[in-house]
Parts: structure tokens; sequence; C-alpha cells
């Protein structure tokens, strides 16, 4: 079976690409790339006018399956990933039970084979139960097939077990990724802390509460060798800290989530329930500074914290509202309207940061075209313009602060694999 992905633009940073070029895939593998390419017997996509680029990664996703699948499950997780422009995801281990030995591993793995639309690659829990007091069996996650462990959901409370974390995955050569929260600063905030907190009357969550555990575990990073991925970071102050660890040769990666990205903490004053996430929306400044440090490098790549969850958690009192925001089928056309057609991210950067950026951090063999490579395409049609409808949603989770919104610029065509498994919007 040949796929000839004709006369689109292709983008491909981690090859410093950017040509009018065809694509040529069989068998599930790209085997040439070039100017005007031979269809012969080949099934010919006519993509001109759209961007083709190597397949999206999301490295950081809640699929909610085993144990919360009245959330989401793996079957509609990836589909949703797929309308989305996604190739790839990285699950969370906070599920129930949650990823701390090998068979959920295994029951992850051969789910998402069966059910799953995109690739799946787990996440393994830093410690067991994800109770932050022992490490996990961290080998046989890896083993089993994770790609790297996480607590997400919550911090590593205890200095040494983290610091444990990183020298033991070290010798693996696979990232931390680190929630960082400091539970007594943020105990029961409900949104940032900072005027808007104060007029609407909720609880704030302080910059602080993230950026001390930032420092933290920058801290023992440099201590241990070992490599920090800060997941979701949406403070100044964060990023300021990645600078310093940088230019001291420290092994730190970072992501950013279209969300904070693009939505600032006045809009809470509507008392939507969609709006309340973890960390929080935060002001201007702090979106001003997140926007800077995409354009200048010091975050590593894009991540939804696709964070999905049913009506009953969200339709309460603001105050008891679950945080999250389903966001696989809304981030790339957030990015593109918002930020690309803003002229505040080059198309090229974008492409990089939801390509070899997440590629890069777990060393996944991925986000980029290359002959010999698996035929992971993502396609996108900067003209585009359709309205956010969470009725309409892949995913179980309705809950998103960007319902209603006129976008530009979506994906249209994700392939996976070879196959092409979404087309419009819809799954093929
Ligand atoms: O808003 C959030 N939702 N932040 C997190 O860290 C966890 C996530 C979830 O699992 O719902
Ligand atoms: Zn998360």
């Amino acid at each position: 079976m040949r796929l000839l992905v004709k006369g689109g633009r292709i983008i491909d940073p981690a090859n410093e690409l950017d040509e009018i070029m065809d694509v040529l895939v069989e068998d599930g593998i790209i085997i040439k790339i070039g100017i005007n390419i031979d269809p012969q017997d080949s099934e010919v996509l006519d993509v001109s006018g759209k961007i083709v680029c190597p397949g999206f990664i999301d490295m950081h996703v809640h699929l909610r399956e085993p144990g919360f699948e009245y959330k989401e499950d793996i079957a509609t997780g990836t589909r949703a990933a797929a309308v989305g422009g996604f190739t790839s995801v990285c699950c969370m281990p906070n599920t129930d039970p949650v990823v701390d030995s090998a068979p959920v591993v295994r029951f992850i793995r051969e789910k998402a084979e069966k059910a799953g639309v995109v690739n799946v690659f787990p996440i393994g829990t830093i410690s067991k139960k994800q109770e932050g007091k022992e490490l996990s069996e961290v080998a046989d996650l890896l083993a089993a097939g994770c790609v790297a462990i996480s607590d997400d959901g919550k911090p590593v409370k205890k200095a040494s077990v983290m610091r444990n974390a990183l020298e033991y995955t070290k010798m693996f050569g696979i990232p931390v990724l680190s929630h960082c929260e400091d539970l007594d600063l943020s105990h029961d905030g409900q949104m940032h802390e900072g005027y808007y907190s104060t007029i609407y009357g909720l609880k704030g969550i302080p910059d602080a509460a993230e950026e001390l555990m930032v420092a933290r575990d920058i801290r023992l990073a440099e201590l241990t060798g070992g490599h920090i991925h800060l997941c979701h970071v949406s403070t100044r102050g964060s990023i300021e800290l990645v600078r310093i660890a940088r230019e001291k040769g420290i092994n730190v990666s970072c992501e950013v989530t279209p969300h904070h990205l693009t939505l600032s903490d006045e809009i809470l004053g509507d008392y939507d329930a969609d709006t309340k996430v973890n960390p929080p929306l935060r002001s201007i400044e702090h979106i001003q500074a997140l926007i800077e440090a995409l354009q200048d490098g010091t975050i590593d790549c894009i991540a939804t914290d696709h964070a999905p969850h049913h009506r009953e958690a969200k339709d309460c009192e603001f105050q008891l509202a679950a945080m999250g925001i389903s966001g696989l089928e809304t981030a790339v056309a957030v990015i593109m309207d918002r930020l690309v057609g803003q002229g505040l991210l080059d198309m090229f950067d974008m492409v990089r940061l939801f390509t070899c950026g997440p590629a890069e951090i777990l060393d996944l063999d991925r986000g980029t075209l290359e002959i010999g490579k698996p035929a992971d395409i993502t396609i996108i049609d900067p003209e585009a313009v359709r309205k956010v409808e969470p009725e309409k949603f892949y995913s179980k989770g309705k809950n998103t602060p960007f319902k209603g919104m006129d976008l530009k610029g979506w994906p249209v065509i994700t392939i996976v694999n070879g196959n092409i498994v979404a087309r419009g919007g819809i799954i093929v």
C-alpha cells in the first residue's frame, strides 16, 4: 500500500526543512521525500495549500483508563487525539489503579493496541501508589514500556524521594516529570492569587506555590545530575529559574499548555468551572513571560495536560468542581489562531514545539519526517475556520473554556503509521 502526500508545504524542524514537496509512504514507512514524486500506483492525497508536519506528540494527557472510564477511556481519548492532530500521546499514571506496576502498563498498551487509534506511550508513577513515600519499581515500569515517570496531579512532597527518583532514572536516561506545587501554599486555592482573586472572592494560589517546587527540583537535578522535566509551567518566576538552570548546565526541560499561553485569570469572573485548572490560569504578565519563553527556546514543548472530567464534576459549586481542561481537540487550533495567527510564534517553531521538542525530551523515535521512519504525519489547513463545539468532541470530557470560540488554523488529516486515522475532524 502506497500513499503519496502531494503538494503540501512540508515543515520538519528536526531536518530544518520548510519547502513544498511530496512525501511517499509505503507499508507505514516514509520511503521518499521530494519534488514531483511519480505517483505510479499510489493513492494520492492532494494537500496543496496545507502544511505537512511530522505527527504531533502530546507528552502530557490523562486518558483516565483504568478506573475513570466515565471521564475518558483509551478509545475516546486517542480519537480525540487523532482529530486534534496528534499521532502520539503519553498518558499520565494517575488512574485507578495508578500505573505503578508492570501489569497496569501492559493493560494500557494492550488496550491501546486494540482500541486506540494513535500511538500511546505510558508514563509510570514516581512513587508507589503515588503516595510520595517510596520509589516505584522503576526498572519494571520501564521494561514494561513506560517512557518516563511522574506523580502528576500531585507533587512529590518529600525531597528525598525526588532526589532518589532523579538519581535512579539517570541510569536509564529518562526524565522525571514533575508536577510543581507546594500544597501547603496552594491549599484550597481556586484560582491564581492576584487582583482578580480578590475581586471575585475566590481563594488564590500564589505563583510562589509553583516556583518553590521548581526551585527545589532544579536544585535536586543539579545535585544528582538527573533530568528534571517540569510539567505545565505557568509563571514568570518558573521561567526565570529554568533560564538560570540552563546557564548552569543543569539537565532541565519544560512544557507549557495552550490554555496557560492564551487565557488569563480575568475570565474566572464567570465562575465557569471549565476555567478551573491546576496550575491556575495566570495573569497577563505571566502569559507574556511564557510567550517570550516560547520564542527564545526556554520552553521545550507544548503539551495539553488533557484532563477530561465528567459533567457532574464541573456542574457544581465552583469550590467543589474538579480541576482540569479537556485539551486534545483544541490545542493546535488555539496555538494556530492565538499565537501563530497573531504573529507571536513562527509556524516553524510551533511545529518544533509539538514534534521534535517532546520527542527529544522522551527520546522517542518519532517527531520527524525522515526516510525509514514510521509515517506519522499531521496536516494542517492554516485557513480553516471553525467554532469549538464541545458537544461534538470525541473526548468524553466536554470541559473546555474555549467553547464557542471561532478559531482559524485546524488539523485536517492525521496519519498514524501510514494510515489515515482522522480527516476533516472525523475519525476514519
Ligand atoms: O488541572 C489538572 N487536572 N491538573 C492536574 O495536575 C491534574 C489534572 C487531572 O488529572 O485532572
Ligand atoms: Zn496533568
